[in-house]
C-alpha cells in the first residue's frame, strides 16, 4: 500500500518509495565499487530489513551471499536497552568474510553497536553498515555507518519494513505515524 491509501493514519510522508529506490541505486553503485574483487556477505537484521535487503541486493550487478539475524533487546523494560538476545543466528561462518550489515534504521544505535562487537569477535575480515534511515537526534552511541540513505527526525516512523505492532511494514513509503493511532 501507499501512504495515500492510509493518509488518515499518517502525518508526514518522509521518504517516498521512488526516493528510496533511487537512493538504493546510488548506494548499490558505491558498494559495487568499494567491494570490487572481494567476496561480499550481506547480513540483514530481521524483521525490519527485509524490504531494504530485497531492493538493495537486487540492484547489485554482482554475486553476493545473503544471511539473516534476528535479535531482540531485553532488560530494563525498554526496546533499546543495548542488551541484545540472539533469536536467530547466522548460518554463515564469518571468518575472513567481508560483511555488510543491512539495516532499515539506526535509532539509538545500540543494536548495531552490539552487533558490530559480536561480528568482530567472530573473525570477520571487514564489517560495514548500510542503513536506509538514521535518526541523528536519537542516537545514544556513535555508529560509523558507511552507507546511509536518509537522515530523518526523531519521530515515530513506519513503512518500508518498519512496523507499529507488526503492521505497516508493507507500506511502500516511510511516513510518520499519527499519534492517534498509538496514543
Ligand atoms: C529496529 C530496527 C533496528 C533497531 C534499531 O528493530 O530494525 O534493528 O530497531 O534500533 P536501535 O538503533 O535503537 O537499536 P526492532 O527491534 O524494532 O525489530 P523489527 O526489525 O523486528 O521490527
Amino acid at each position: 500500500m501507499r501512504a495515500a491509501d492510509i493518509s488518515d493514519q499518517l502525518t508526514d510522508v518522509l521518504v517516498t518509495e521512488e526516493e528510496i529506490l533511487s537512493k538504493l541505486d546510488e548506494l548499490a553503485l558505491q558498494v559495487e565499487s568499494d567491494y570490487d574483487g572481494k567476496e561480499l556477505l550481506l547480513v540483514g537484521v530481521l524483521k525490519g530489513a527485509i524490504m531494504v535487503m530485497a531492493d538493495f541486493s537486487r540492484r547489485l550487478n554482482r554475486h553476493v551471499m545473503i544471511d539473516w539475524m534476528a535479535v531482540s533487546s531485553y532488560g530494563a523494560g525498554t526496546k533499546s536497552s543495548g542488551v541484545v538476545q540472539i533469536r536467530k543466528d547466522l548460518d554463515t561462518d564469518l571468518h575472513g568474510k567481508h560483511v555488510l550489515i543491512v539495516e532499515d534504521i539506526i535509532d539509538s544505535g545500540l543494536t548495531l553497536s552490539w552487533l558490530l562487537d559480536n561480528f568482530a569477535s567472530r573473525g570477520a575480515e571487514s564489517i560495514e553498515i548500510l542503513a536506509l534511515l538514521r535518526k541523528p537526534d536519537a542516537m545514544k552511541v556513535q555508529i560509523d555507518c558507511r552507507y546511509v540513505g536518509f537522515d530523518i527526525p526523531n519521530d515515530f516512523v513506519v513503512g518500508y519494513g518498519l512496523d507499529y505492532a507488526d503492521e505497516y511494514r508493507n507500506l511502500r513509503d516511510v511516513a510518520v505515524l499519527a499519534p492517534h493511532v498509538y496514543a
